[in-house]
């Protein structure tokens, strides 16, 4: 029997250098994507799928994200007193339960494996999720949902993957993949290996890593002993590879759409697509569209 997930990792302490001056007084994960900022988006998904506290590593000047989910006693009466209650119930259905947000200093951007190991001492002995908020990843059920489900049926460590691009898989972490786990339409691989940024021509496979994970707290241990890896940063991939020679991981490749926010292409594609898909807006984002591409 698995044990459940209740944990999420949410680092967002990187530099953004892809989406400057964007995000150089704004965090980056609080860019909007059509109504919310992307984090809210995110949040949600972890929601949907169980998530019970999320653990946020944060770095200097990122301190909007806490108050986003928090109160805004000010906004919120002023809401009230106008009778905009539809408003105050969207403002509302972001906030965060007392106890479910904690915050963790990353101190210096080390690497995404660095940003993890910081939640080590919140993380304990329990599997957890780690999402990645660049990615926003619009599905549904949702890509964590999958992730967790995929657990549930076959335990140790999971890791969402979706399709690169036609001629552009030397580009991502690409892995390599075995036995095909039953159910889940043929989606759920066991992993054998990845390769980041893998030379054109010796892709394992065109499927990347983009942006879920529900690891077992092993992972830790790997990535306490600090081993630097490309780029000179502590890879998540990496204490990975270590854990795999003595922990199952699988792949699933997830059923949805990713949008890469933390680009600035990525997050004007996610904006559109949220726009046209909400039933109130889509109409009117639809009609707007269609006068600036006739011009
Ligand atoms: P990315 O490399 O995609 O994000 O890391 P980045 O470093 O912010 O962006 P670029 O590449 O410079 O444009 C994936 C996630 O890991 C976080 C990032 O904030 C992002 O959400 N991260 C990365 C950290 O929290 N700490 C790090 O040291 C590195």
């Amino acid at each position: 029997m698995t044990k459940r997930v209740r944990k999420a990792v949410l680092p967002v302490a990187g530099l953004g250098t892809r989406i400057q001056p964007a995000a150089k007084v704004t965090p980056k994960n609080l860019l909007n994507v059509f109504d919310r900022p992307i984090l809210a988006h995110v949040v949600a998904e972890g929601r949907a799928a169980g998530i019970e506290h999320f653990i946020f590593i944060v770095g200097r000047g990122q301190g909007a994200i806490e108050d986003y989910f928090d109160h805004a006693v000010e906004l919120e009466s002023g809401l009230a007193a106008k009778g905009r209650t539809e408003i105050l119930k969207d403002v509302h259905s972001d906030l965060m339960n007392p106890g479910q947000m904690s915050f963790v200093r990353q101190m210096a951007p080390l690497g995404l494996g660095h940003a993890v190991w910081c939640a080590r001492d919140l993380i304990g002995d329990e599997p957890f999720a780690v999402m990645l908020p660049d990615m926003l990843m619009d599905a549904a059920p949702g890509a964590l949902a999958q992730a967790i489900a995929a657990h549930e049926a076959v335990g140790g460590n999971i890791v969402v993957v979706e399709p690169a691009p036609a001629g552009e898989a030397h580009k991502y972490g690409i892995v390599d993949l075995g036995e095909t786990a039953p159910g889940f339409d043929g989606r759920l691989k066991a992993m054998t290996g990845m390769v980041e940024k893998p030379a054109p021509g010796t892709e394992p496979s065109n499927l990347f890593i983009s942006g879920r994970y529900v690891l077992q707290p092993g992972v830790m241990e790997e990535l306490g002993s600090h081993t630097r890896g490309a780029g000179g940063e502590i890879q998540l991939t990496d204490a990975m590879l270590r854990l795999m020679a003595r922990e199952p991981f699988h792949a699933l490749d997830y059923v949805g759409t990713t949008y890469d926010c933390g680009d600035t292409m990525g997050l004007l594609r996610a904006n559109v697509a949220f726009a046209l898909k909400d039933p109130a807006c889509g109409p009117a984002a639809r009609a707007a569209l269609e006068v600036l591409l006739a011009v």
